[in-house]
Formats: C-alpha cells, structure tokens, sequence
C-alpha cells in the first residue's frame, strides 16, 4: 500500500483546490493558510465557529487519549478496521480517499492505517482526519505524519466535492448533506454510535434515571440521498476498569457535564468497575439524490 498526500483539500472561503508549498495552502484566489509547526492546517475560518473555541476541550483530549491508549476500546477499533479493509479491498478503483469526520484525537485513523499496511492492501490510499477541536488536531497529528490533519467544521469541510471514498463519523456529528456532495457515486460512509447498553453501569450510578436510546435514526441520511447497506454491533464488558479509567472516561465525554454531582462523586469512589461496551455500526451508501 502507498500512503499518499491527499490533493484534494479545498480553501474554505472559496472552495477553490489549493496548492501547497512547504509552509502554506494557497489558493488562485490567493487566500492563504499556514501549515502548522505540529503538521496541521487550520481551515476554520472565524465566520464558521459558533464560539471562540468550538468542539472538544484541552481536557477532553488527554483524558480520550489516555482512555484510547489504555486499549479498553481495542475491539472497536478492531471492527472499524475489519469493516474498512472489506469496503476498501472492494473498490477497483487504484486510488482511494478516506476522510474521518471529527476524528478526535486521531486513535481510529492511526489504527486503520496500520492495519491496512499490516494487511498488504494494494491500492494508493490518502487519508484526511478533520475536527472542529484544535486541540484535537494538535493531538491527532502527533499519530501519524501521513495523515492530512485538519481543524474544520462537519458543515463545511474543506474538501473537493466527488473526490472521497469513504467518510468514516465515529461517536460524532454527521452533517449528510455535506457529507453526500464530498463522495464519489459509489462513496460509503462507516457510522459508529453508542447502542442503548454502552457504558451501562457507569451510567447507572452518575444519573437518577437512564435512557437505553436507540442511535440516531437515519432519516436525515436518507433525505440527503443515503441507504443503509449493512448494520452490525460490537457488544462486550471490560472487566476491571480502573479508577483512572473510569474517570478518564468521564471526562472525555459530555457525562462529565450532565451527570449530577452527587452522580459525579460516586463515580470517583468507584475503585474498579466491570463495563458493558454497545456499539451500533452501520455503513451508508450514496445513492441517487430523491
Ligand atoms: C465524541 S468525540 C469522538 C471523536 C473520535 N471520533 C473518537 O471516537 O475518538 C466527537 C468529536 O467531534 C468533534 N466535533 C464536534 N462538532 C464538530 C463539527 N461540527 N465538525 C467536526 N468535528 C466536530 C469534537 O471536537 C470531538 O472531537
């Protein structure tokens, strides 16, 4: 497999293919973006953030980073991987283009990449992790130079239209209609989202009362021209979590917001704590526009 630079990043302001020099992208039109010292670029323009610093914190990502790492979430990215290669080694075409859609701290994208060159998979891939969290980026950058790292927004990312294979939304914010206008026909995307036991137990202590949600129902996929192609479930119990774990895990997720006080305290009595994982994942494909 070759992993190659990806080219077809767009300028946010314009939409316009950019041209890279060693330090800028730069459009005809002449905007330019610097490449960061910590290989990233920041497409987020002031007129697309809703505030002052949009998306996850500083300390969302080192908790997420120590969880990921800690590999409690191993068999997630096991399927993710195993879902990808079939989907990738499936396209005749030579050349592909990945795009993670609020790739966080970047723990998926760098664990597909080597199970992709682990498994010889023979075509030219480029690979673009974009996420609204600078501190993200920042983070997700340190995971792989070959990677395209991107601070830009799901409602407008800064890509070419037509020119990505799959877009992989994990636990994240799809937006369909942006999504729908980035793939090429046969384009796919891998949604991964929290099924109604995920994180049960913990849940069971940091609320009064807990809702098994279904994941987000798909007619806004479906209105924006996608079809569900197949669906599947990763479901296991991590034994043993640990106190670290367990409150890295609350604060890499809104949990540590909505949960009550007295919820939060308990939590952090917890020495150890055995956890229902539920993931429900399932795989789009662009069709026709209705
Ligand atoms: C729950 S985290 C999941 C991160 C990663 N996919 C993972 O599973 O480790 C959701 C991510 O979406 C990002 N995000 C939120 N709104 C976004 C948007 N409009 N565009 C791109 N990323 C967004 C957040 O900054 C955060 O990193």
């Amino acid at each position: 497999m070759n992993i190659i630079k990806a080219n077809n990043i767009a300028c946010p302001l314009d939409g316009l293919p950019f041209t890279e020099t060693k330090k800028q992208l730069i459009c005809p039109n002449g905007h330019n973006f610097d490449v960061a010292r910590q290989a990233y670029v920041n497409l987020l323009p002031v007129q697309q953030k809703k505030s002052k610093n949009p998306g996850d914190s500083h300390e969302m990502i080192v908790a997420r980073t120590a969880f990921l790492n800690s590999g409690v979430y191993a068999p997630i990215a096991d399927k993710f991987n195993d879902i990808n290669y079939g989907l990738i080694t499936g396209y005749q075409s030579q050349s592909i283009c990945l795009l993670d859609a609020g790739c966080g701290e970047g723990y998926y994208l760098q664990s597909l990449l080597h199970y992709l060159e682990l498994n010889e998979v023979k075509q030219d891939i480029s690979v673009i992790g974009l996420d609204i969290s600078k501190p993200a980026i920042i983070a997700a950058a340190k995971r792989g130079k070959q990677i395209t790292w991107l601070v830009a927004s799901n409602k407008q990312p800064p890509v070419l239209s037509g020119t990505v294979d799959i877009i992989f939304c994990l636990f994240g914010f799809p937006v369909y209609d942006s999504f729908f206008k980035l793939l090429k026909s046969d384009g796919k995307i891998v949604l991964f989202d929290a099924g109604p036991e995920h994180l049960i137990e913990l849940r069971n202590i940091i609320y009064p009362t807990v809702n098994k949600s279904e994941p987000p129902d798909l007619s806004a996929a479906e209105a924006a021209g996608f079809s569900l192609y197949s669906q599947s479930r990763v479901t296991y119990t991590s034994k043993n979590m640990s106190k670290c774990q367990i409150m890295n895990l609350l604060c890499m997720t809104p949990h540590l917001y909505r949960a009550s006080k007295v919820g939060k305290q308990a939590a952090s009595q917890l020495d150890t704590i055995d956890i229902t994982v539920d993931v429900i994942v399932r795989v789009l494909e662009s069709g026709l526009r209705p």
